[in-house]
């Protein structure tokens, strides 16, 4: 705590009132490093946040008034919340957001940002209860570290350009009470988050997912090992058939005979008893 409270006074020279006032300012540069990279890692054709994130204002506090910036406390530097929403933002998925280190939610949802979601976007924003990535022109495939963002409630990625597999790990995280992957280009099964917890909307119009709460991946024969179950169980369906149709073969000849055999007597019988019938009227 000293050396770096040291190395403030050198660099700022601001750190000179308390420790606790270095710790504080320690907090907050980081949040304000955060904001100062998401704008300049964005283009902001509609200026937004041209308009609204002035940096020149050193009052602790002032980023709280920042369009679409809502903070733990209203006089700290401390970013809760981080919402941009519909503001016709360009570019890639901000990775400074991971120095503002106590975020609880994201929503960059409905603007134009493309590109890969970043592979350790679990470490970028770990505590976030929230993350909305909606409407956007995001590709690549989900990554599987969003299974470390434990916290997380909500996750919308629909209406996306996301592809491949959503990852299996993604059941694991059990705090979820609302998945949106609809409208991108998923493929593969759907991972287990429980019976009935997701209706089929939120994996609607993606061209391969498969498993509940979709028709279940067994119908599509795509995957090869499926395709030798299928394979096996006409195979021996068929085998069924033929032998069935063998013993009905013999069955038949078997009885034919039989009733050549039981037929003689039978006439004999009703020849008798018809012949001692006309004889009993001839009397
Ligand atoms: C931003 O975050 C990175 C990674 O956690 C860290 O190394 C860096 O020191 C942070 N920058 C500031 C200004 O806090
Ligand atoms: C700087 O921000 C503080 C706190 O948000 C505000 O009260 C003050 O009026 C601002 N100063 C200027 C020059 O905008
Ligand atoms: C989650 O974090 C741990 C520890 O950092 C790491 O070993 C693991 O691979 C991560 N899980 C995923 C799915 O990325």
């Amino acid at each position: 705590m000293i050396p770096s409270c040291n190395v403030h006074i050198e660099i700022i020279g601001i750190c000179l009132l308390l420790l606790l006032g270095c710790g504080l300012i320690n907090g907050t540069e980081t949040d304000l490093f955060c904001l100062r990279s998401i704008k300049n890692s964005l283009k902001d054709p509609l200026n937004y946040l041209s308009s609204s994130w002035n940096f020149e204002n050193k009052t602790e506090g002032a980023i709280c008034r920042f369009t679409g910036v809502e903070c733990w406390h209203p006089d700290e530097n401390k970013v809760l919340n981080i919402k941009l929403s519909d503001m016709g933002l360009e570019g890639q998925f901000p990775l400074g957001i991971r120095n503002c280190s106590s975020l609880t939610g994201l929503d960059l949802s409905s603007n134009k940002l493309s590109g890969e979601l970043p592979p350790d976007i679990g470490t970028i924003i770990t505590f976030v209860t929230t993350l909305d990535l909606s409407s956007n022109g995001f590709s690549g495939t989900i990554p599987a570290s969003l299974a470390n963002c434990s916290y997380l409630n909500d996750l919308k990625l629909d209406n996306n350009r996301l592809s491949g597999q959503i990852p299996p790990q993604l059941g694991q995280l059990g705090r979820l009470k609302m998945f949106n992957v609809a409208n991108n280009l998923l493929t593969g099964q759907i991972p287990s988050f429980g019976k009935n917890k997701f209706s089929a909307d939120n994996f609607a119009h993606n061209p391969g997912l498969c498993g509940e709460p979709l028709d279940s991946c067994e119908s599509t024969s795509k995957n090869p090992r499926v395709a030798v179950i299928v394979g096996a169980a006409v195979g021996g369906v068929l085998f069924a058939a033929i032998a069935v149709i063998i013993g009905m073969f013999f069955y038949f000849r078997r009885a034919v005979k039989m009733r050549k055999k039981d037929d003689d007597p039978e006439e004999n019988k009703w020849a008798r008893s018809l012949k001692s019938i006309k004889g009993t009227k001839a009397s």
